[in-house]
């Protein structure tokens, strides 16, 4: 049952925040709900042992905290991202073709499976900054209706089709919004989604996403699929288990950084200043030395979340000999020897001992030893913030496919193994 509401909680987080922007907003929402109180970067800090606090950068990365009621020993932090691969619409966002069809003009956003994004509704979201009576203001649009569709060629204009094709991100992958009338209507739509006049739009990040819902799949449920699971999964149990968490001798952290997609090397990225930022501000409200503030990052942890490659099941030589993992089998502890992966002997001892205590099951990861594999935040958090990290996810199917497939009892899984890393 428990189970079940999880589940079904994770799938309206996921549909409800189509971008990173969205992601972070309904993340603060739990945080509000929790008690959690928002912290602002321009704003100086009234913080206080025992509190629970948050703070956002770019409204796209997230800072939540719980202190515990004496100086806290270490941090006990977990990491993950609110971005995922998808189409950023250009500036001058509309063509027309044939003076019929109005298309958009966009770029990719992080390395997508292109084919899986044809043939299926789409829509526009993201935020735009508008002229408000006290300066710039940054509101949150979602057009929130099938509005957009980037259509395959026919096989009869391409016999060749099923040998693969090679799409071309400016030629093949532009979606129609509708007939050459609709000309100039985006921006118009947007500025009556939000109730501001068109005018007053200074500025734009607006991107296109994928309108499925989230289902079970399977004849026994054993199976989620939805868009955007890498890494909303991760960063919806890490925000779910702090929540609940009863800090005593560590301070609990949850940080959410946007950007990982393209690199993280942005301000609200991992490789930003932002996590360091918060924590000397903790330490300073909180009139903790220098060398108090070395001794507990010395005593800390990260626990770095992001969703990992379950075996697949038409090409299961795609994974290495020996390290399978497999939907519904637990935490995905990821190895990687030039250490793109962060964890080593003693974080990996680590995590198996918290998934013990959480009677949660654990299995590995690696990469095949000639098959380069992805990177993710651990080893680009610590270059910032050193402290012991280790590499964890959840086993999932086409990694940056529009639409993604994970394991129903997954979701449990963590929340149980990062409540009782945050109780103990
Ligand atoms: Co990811």
């Amino acid at each position: 049952m428990e189970q079940q509401s999880q589940l079904q909680s994770l799938f309206r987080f996921i549909e409800e925040s189509p971008t990173a922007f969205h992601a972070v907003a309904n993340l603060e929402k739990i945080l509000e709900e929790a008690g959690f109180r928002k912290l602002k970067e321009s704003k100086p800090w009234e913080i206080e042992l025992g509190g629970k606090y948050y703070v956002n950068r770019n409204g796209s990365s997230l800072i939540a905290f719980s202190l515990p009621e004496k100086v806290p020993m270490g941090l006990r932090m977990v990491a993950a991202h609110s971005d995922s691969p998808c189409f950023k619409i250009k500036e001058s966002p509309e063509i027309t073709v044939d003076d019929f069809y109005v298309k958009l003009n966009t770029e990719k956003y992080g390395g997508m499976i292109l084919s899986t994004w044809l043939d299926r509704p789409l829509s526009v979201a993201g935020r735009l900054i508008v002229k408000g009576r006290e300066g710039m203001e940054s509101k949150l649009v979602n057009l929130d209706k099938d509005a957009a569709m980037i259509p395959n060629v026919a096989i009869h204009m391409n016999k060749d089709m099923n040998k693969g094709v090679e799409y071309n991100p400016q030629t093949d992958m532009e979606a129609i919004i509708g007939e050459a009338k609709t000309k100039g209507c985006l921006m118009a739509a947007l500025a009556e989604n939000v109730g501001v006049e068109e005018s007053d739009i200074m500025g734009a990040d607006l991107f296109l996403y994928n309108r499925d819902k989230c289902r079970l799949i399977g004849l026994d449920d054993a199976f989620i699929a939805g868009p955007r699971l890498d890494d909303l999964e991760c960063a919806y149990a890490g925000i779910a288990a702090l929540v609940s968490a009863k800090p005593q001798a560590y301070a609990d952290l949850c940080v959410i950084f946007d950007n990982e997609e393209v690199g993280s090397g942005t301000k609200q990225g991992a490789d930003s200043t932002f996590l360091k930022d918060v924590l000397e501000r903790i330490c300073s409200r909180l009139g903790i030395e220098e060398e108090a503030y070395r001794c507990m990052l010395a005593e800390s942890f990260l626990i770095s979340a992001d969703n990992a490659h379950a075996i697949h099941p038409n090409h299961p030589e795609k994974a290495d000999v020996a390290n399978r993992p497999h939907m519904n089998g637990g935490i995905v502890i990821k190895y990687h020897g030039s250490q793109r992966y962060a964890t080593d002997a003693y974080s990996a001892a680590v995590m198996k001992d918290i998934c013990n205590r959480a009677a949660v099951p654990y299995q590995s990861y690696a990469n095949r030893s000639d098959i380069a594999g992805g990177s993710t935040l651990g080893n680009i958090s610590t270059a910032q913030v050193s402290v012991n990290t280790v590499d964890i996810g959840l086993a999932q199917l086409a990694m940056h496919s529009a639409l993604e497939t994970a394991g129903a009892e997954d979701l449990g899984y963590l929340i149980s193994a990062l409540q009782t890393y945050y109780r103990d």
